[in-house]
């Protein structure tokens, strides 16, 4: 039976075909850096010098990156699904956005914005991030900081999120290896409120054997030919 509400879950595979890093295989991000002192508001106030190069390098990788095909084919069953699509994405480019997508939650942020550690002013930021910047709302000095969510703080929009889980009637996580939480326990709170559940990632992630279904490969094969069987034309 078709579903009504699909919500969809994306990580880091779906942009690697889009040349950007994951983190955690073979030569991902967290193979060259150390979370702590990248990814972490402790780290933020230990370097910020290196905080804002290593997010420097990853908005310039993310402008150079194009969308791929999973990211069209995600846009596309948005636009033409009769039913309710909600994506959810831990990724921080706007290549959904790039893809076509309208609506994206971004739990973890996004690369292309800034945020203000002083007031919590949030605005665009396409270029350099350096030391001497200022807020654009409260011109306080040294507090802009990339608008991504770190480890230990709380993601972005949860209350939203769980609220779709709560009524949809299939999630699907895309490219994600289920290790970092609340994300990773998405597909259980789907799962007690009766949907079904699929992975579609490059191997079986964490949590592989949450879900009822599990279809591997590159998300640029899997995810256009999944959206084609849900619009009936597969
Ligand atoms: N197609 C589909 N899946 C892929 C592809 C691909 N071409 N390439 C890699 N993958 C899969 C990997 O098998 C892995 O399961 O994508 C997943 C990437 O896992 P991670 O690198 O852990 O990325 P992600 O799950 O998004 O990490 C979650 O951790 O560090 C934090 O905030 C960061 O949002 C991130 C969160």
């Amino acid at each position: 039976m078709r579903a009504s509400h699909i919500v969809i879950l994306t990580g880091a595979g779906v942009s690697a075909e889009s040349g950007l890093g994951t983190f955690r295989d073979t030569d991902g991000l967290w193979t060259k850096y150390d979370i702590a002192d990248v990814a972490t508001p402790e780290g933020y106030a230990k370097n910020p010098k290196l905080v804002l190069d290593f997010y420097n390098a990853r908005r310039a990788n993310c402008r150079a990156a194009p969308p791929n095909a999973a990211h069209e084919a995600i846009a596309r069953l948005q636009r033409e699904y009769p039913g309710r699509v909600t994506l959810v994405t831990q990724n921080i480019d706007d290549l959904h956005e790039r893809g076509g997508s309208r609506q994206v939650i971004h739990m973890h942020g996004q690369i292309l914005q800034a945020l203000c550690a002083e007031c919590g002013h949030q605005w665009g930021w396409t270029g350099m991030m350096e030391l001497d910047d200022i807020c654009h709302s409260c011109a306080t000095l040294g507090a802009v900081r990339p608008d991504v969510v770190w480890f230990g703080e709380m993601p972005y929009h949860m209350e939203a999120i769980w609220a779709r889980i709560a009524e949809c009637d299939l999630f699907a996580a895309i490219g994600t290896s289920g290790a970092v939480y609340p994300a990773a326990g998405f597909v259980s709170d789907a799962q007690h409120r009766g949907a079904r559940t699929l992975e579609i990632n490059l191997e079986p992630s964490d949590n592989a054997a949450c879900f009822d279904e599990c279809r591997l490969g590159p998300a640029s094969e899997t995810v256009p030919m999944w959206v084609e069987g849900l619009l009936g034309d597969g």
